[in-house]
């Protein structure tokens, strides 16, 4: 067994999900403090994740992403197992990074015309505010799409006789073909509840007053 997968990308995925689905609850509900103050956790926890594709573990890195478009498309057909992302999945991973901090930054802009606004949105114009928020309420369709791909690439893995699930759960891989070199997730952890605190306290202290 190889250790592909260190703690934290394990916890980032899960923590990813609970967050998006708190987020997509929150926003259609209108119960913006819960909204407001996840969406904060979620920006620390991207900003984590991007910090970690720096410093992090080889499987972490987000040079590591970046394949030729053949080298996707023989991924795609292929069954050959892979350390870390495969380069289709890589594109997979952009993909969310990118919707996701399109989703998180048009927030900052958007208001709901009644009583709340994203901290960013005094300064900037009237109408970047509006766009902000016709991108925020389209995004959203996109990143769902992007979700319901992601699982039905996971299930295909799964007939092709890859469980890449329970190797992000376990973070060990059996075969591998390679060892790729580790770091202790803790320093992300470390890095994440050190930005989660920042952002609390700041932008985040009036709705977290709101949810007590
Ligand atoms: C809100 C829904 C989801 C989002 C936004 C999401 C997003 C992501 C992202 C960003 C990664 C890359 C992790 C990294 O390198 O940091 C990833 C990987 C992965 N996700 Fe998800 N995910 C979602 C739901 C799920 C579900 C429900 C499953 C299981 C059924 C799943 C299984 C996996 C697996 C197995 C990988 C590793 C893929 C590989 O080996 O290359 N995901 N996901
Ligand atoms: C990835 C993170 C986020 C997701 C998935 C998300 C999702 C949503 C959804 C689904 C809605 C309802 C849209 C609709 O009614 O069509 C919404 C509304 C809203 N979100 Fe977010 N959101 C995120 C981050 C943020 C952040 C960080 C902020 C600000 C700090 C924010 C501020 C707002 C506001 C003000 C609304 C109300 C817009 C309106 O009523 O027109 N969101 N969000």
């Amino acid at each position: 067994m190889t250790k592909v997968w260190d703690g934290f990308i394990r916890g980032f995925h899960w923590l990813l999900v609970a967050g998006l689905v708190t987020l997509y609850i929150t926003g259609e509900e209108g119960m913006m403090d819960l909204h407001f103050v996840t969406g904060y956790l979620l920006l620390a926890l991207m900003a984590a994740r991007l910090i970690w594709g720096v410093i992090g573990s080889q499987t972490a890195k987000l040079s590591a992403l970046f394949h030729s478009p053949k080298a996707i498309l023989s991924a795609i057909k292929s069954k050959q197992s892979h350390v870390g992302h495969n380069p289709a999945g890589s594109l997979m991973v952009l993909l969310f990074f990118v919707l996701i901090l399109i989703q998180l930054v048009s927030g900052l802009m958007t208001t709901d015309d009644i009583l709340v606004e994203g901290p960013l949105a005094q300064y900037v114009s009237y109408d970047l505010v509006e766009l902000a928020g016709d991108i925020h309420h389209t995004n959203i369709e996109l990143l769902i799409a992007a979700i319901a791909l992601h699982i039905f690439a996971i299930v295909v893995y799964r007939l092709k006789g890859q469980n890449l699930v329970k190797t992000l759960v376990t973070g060990k891989q059996e075969n591998a073909v390679s060892t790729p070199v580790m770091k202790s997730g803790v320093v992300a952890y470390l890095i994440f509840i050190a930005l989660s605190a920042l952002l609390l306290f700041t932008w985040g202290a009036e709705p977290l007053q709101g949810l007590m």
